[in-house]
């Protein structure tokens, strides 16, 4: 579950996971991590505010654990995403920990 992150965070690794996370997450997290996307409304339980659970201590393997394995009510993204694009997601958002 720790797993070092194999894709080491730079510009273009965030940039991929900008993109990403834009097209496949902010509906329900939001454009700057909060968990309040449009999409988030109609679940039954709301999207953790991710910058804040970074702050908190979140490492890297912990996100791209949870992102590849689902988190109820959020779908795993293990058949949707790749390995290298999951990582490249955690890259983006690590940069919310500061907005
Ligand atoms: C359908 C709405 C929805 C979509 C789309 C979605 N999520 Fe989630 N996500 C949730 C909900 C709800 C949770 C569970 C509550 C929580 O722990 O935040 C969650 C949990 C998480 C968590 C765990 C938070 C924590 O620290 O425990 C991470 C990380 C995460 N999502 C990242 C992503 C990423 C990256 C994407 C895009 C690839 C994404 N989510 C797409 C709704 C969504």
């Amino acid at each position: 579950m720790n797993r070092p992150n194999p894709v080491p965070a730079n510009a273009n690794t965030i940039a991929l996971g900008q993109k990403l996370y834009v097209s496949n997450c902010m509906i329900c997290h939001g454009q700057t991590g909060r968990g309040d996307g449009p999409g988030a409304a109609a679940l039954e339980k709301k999207p953790a505010d991710l910058g804040a659970r970074i702050k908190a201590g979140e490492t890297d393997g912990e996100l791209f654990w949870k992102i590849t394995e689902g988190r109820s009510p959020m779908l795993s993204w293990k058949g949707s995403l790749t390995e290298t694009q999951r990582w490249e997601i955690v890259d983006y958002i690590k940069t919310l920990a500061g907005k």
